[in-house]
């Protein structure tokens, strides 16, 4: 077999890192508007496709920066984000159509007319378009993910006369509606009753091995995460002071959620 030269190895390397990576940071800050010092700091974190990743850490440790800075939602203040090879900072409307993001805050008035099947559909919208009717592709999707949320009972009332744990449902479905490559997650078991912070978590857990999602969840119930995932992230004061399998992680971070 021919060998390869250092620049063609370099080049093969380098073509089989973008097929099985799916988000890489490189040396990221991130700076709030009429901020100084950055939220998080010098991070380096690259996931390969249908990764399961839990991120933990203490309250203003960087977690919801992390996800947002990911998401192009936040400027770049210094580094590089890639997802799937492109550039968040140029291509971040593109990177998003790919991503199912469920928020930390989404706030819901309590006169919020939206119904629940119409915040679920909104998870559609990137893929319906402006000019279109949903097909019935749309309307599977949907369908689909209430019923997998156990929340289709829910599909006529307004959002804002749900319970929290019951928006979290639809926010949760309205991430999956969107058949996304990647699930990105900020603590979306927070408002669930004991039952279903079982269930939707495996549930979560089995979507991703069977849609092959990268999936990145931000929790702070550091005890359900042994079991759920092979790598935990640990952050603190804007920087990833532990990135490996969770046990090992969780001593190195402290368990310092
Ligand atoms: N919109 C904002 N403007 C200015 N500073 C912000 C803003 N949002 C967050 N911060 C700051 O950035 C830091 C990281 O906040 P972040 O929300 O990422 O923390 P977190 O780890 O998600 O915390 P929590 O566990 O409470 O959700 C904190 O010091 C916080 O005060
Ligand atoms: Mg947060």
């Amino acid at each position: 077999m021919a060998a390869f030269t250092p620049q063609q190895l370099g080049q093969a390397v380098s073509e089989t890192l973008a097929t099985r990576t799916s988000i890489r940071l490189e040396e990221v800050s991130t700076v709030y508007e009429g901020e100084r010092r950055p939220a998080i700091r010098n991070v380096n974190l690259t996931l390969a496709t249908k990764e399961l990743v839990y991120v933990v850490g203490p309250n203003a440790s960087g977690k919801t920066t992390l996800l947002e800075t990911i998401n192009g939602l936040l400027p770049i203040y210094q580094g590089r984000i890639s997802v799937f090879g492109l550039d968040v900072a140029t291509r971040g409307r593109l990177v998003r159509r790919e991503i199912g993001y469920v928020p930390q805050d989404f706030m819901v008035e309590p006169g919020e007319p939206y119904t629940a099947l119409d915040v679920v559909m909104m998870g559609r919208y990137g893929r319906i378009g402006v000019l279109n009717n949903p097909t019935e592709r749309d309307r599977e999707s949907v369908v689909e993910a209430m019923t997998l949320l156990e929340i289709d009972q829910l599909a006529q009332r307004p959002m804002g006369k749900l319970s929290g744990g019951q928006q979290q449902k639809v926010m949760l479905a309205r991430a999956l509606a969107k058949e996304p490559k990647i699930l990105l997650l900020d603590e979306p078991f927070s408002n669930l009753d004991p039952a279903s912070r079982e269930t939707i978590p495996l549930l979560i857990s089995r979507l991703h091995e069977e849609k092959e999602l990268t999936t990145l969840i931000v929790t702070h119930d550091v005890h359900g995460i042994l079991e759920a995932c092979r790598r935990v992230v640990v952050m603190n004061n804007g920087l990833i002071v532990a990135d490996d399998v969770p046990e090992k992680a969780l001593e190195k971070g402290g368990a310092q959620s």
